[in-house]
């Protein structure tokens, strides 16, 4: 029997590769760059299964125009807003996500971001390496201690589960929101806020971990952004759609927040221009899952999922 043809859509690491190329009929875009909607259309006609990642958008308008060949589109991302799931679901096409393999990647991620906005990593590394540093006080670059501080969490998923162990390693007083409380043994003594405004309350420091859907678009606003202790730090490692940017320019200039931690941005590749001028922003270019070990063990999963697709059983991440 032929293999099944699928659709590598970016240079994915070495061994996801390999294994692709042993078990599948594999195309792959070693050029690495995004596949654009007339690629992926005409994708659907010549492919059975893709393995995307999120810089291929599956819009209502883009899935509208497939024919039906496509049977699988098996996410190289734990996030799936590049997709429309129900436009995909209408089709009859199978959508799989990776869960959990990236959570400590992302979560070691959002301490980094913390920590180093909490601590002047941006100022002082820029004041080190210019030869700019040519005096001391102790009132130089003074920070926020993370050691005891309130820690708000939106989103007690997988990554923001995660990210709470770590924190917890660094003594910090754990708050969360999400749709539904959780089960003591997920939250171990996290203090669960029914609203998000009532976490925001004791959020010294907040990170996001939760989906952008169209209820969380604009999630931080001016308004919550203002219900926040003063001098409070902010942390994204989810979706830049999650946050107002400009209401995010607006609290760090107006002191609201001390300082931010951003890895995603409201246009990705590129970010926000307006964010430079900020010392006090640390900001890295999306990179919360790029290790290689969870690379490897996100493109296992997908594989994982497109393997039990092809034998007939139902993949353990379907959407
Ligand atoms: C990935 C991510 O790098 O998995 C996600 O949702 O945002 C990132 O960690 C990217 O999506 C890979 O496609």
């Amino acid at each position: 029997m032929s293999k099944p043809r699928i659709w590598v859509t970016r240079r994915l690491s070495d061994a996801t590769l390999e294994r692709a190329a042993r078990d599948y009929e594999v195309v792959i875009n070693y050029e690495d760059r995004p596949g654009t909607a007339e690629e992926i259309i005409a994708a659907s006609a010549v492919f059975d299964g893709i393995i995307p990642c999120h810089s291929e958008h599956f819009s209502s308008e883009v899935v509208a125009q497939f024919s039906d060949r496509l049977k699988i589109v098996a996410n190289h991302s734990v996030g799936v807003d590049h997709c429309d799931l129900p436009a995909l679901k209408s089709r009859g096409i199978v959508v799989t996500n990776t869960p959990d393999v990236l959570s400590d990647a992302t979560a070691e991620l959002a301490m980094l971001l913390m920590l180093g906005a909490a601590r002047h990593a941006v100022a002082g590394d820029r004041i080190v390496r210019s030869g700019a540093w040519d005096s001391w006080s102790p009132a130089f670059m003074v920070g926020k201690q993370v050691t005891g501080a309130r820690l708000g969490i939106i989103g007690m998923g997988r990554v923001g589960r995660a990210f709470a162990a770590k924190a917890r390693g660094f003594g910090m007083e754990l708050h969360y929101f999400n749709r539904s409380p959780l089960a003591e043994e997920l939250t171990q003594g996290a203090v669960y806020h029914d609203t998000v405004e009532s976490l925001l309350g004791v959020s010294d420091f907040l990170s996001l971990h939760c989906p952008a859907t169209p209820e969380t678009n604009g999630l931080m606003s001016a308004e919550r952004f203002a219900l926040m202790p003063a001098g409070a730090v902010f942390v994204n490692t989810a979706r830049g759609a999650l946050v107002d940017e400009a209401a995010l320019i607006a609290a760090l200039d107006s002191g609201q927040l001390s300082a931010a931690g951003l890895d995603c941005f409201q246009v990705e590749p590129g970010g926000n221009p307006a964010f430079s001028r900020f010392d006090n922003i640390f900001m890295l270019p999306h990179i919360g899952s790029a290790t290689g070990q969870t690379r490897d063990a996100m493109g296992f999963r997908a594989l994982d999922n497109l393997d039990a697709f092809f034998a007939g059983k139902a993949p353990g991440d379907q959407l």
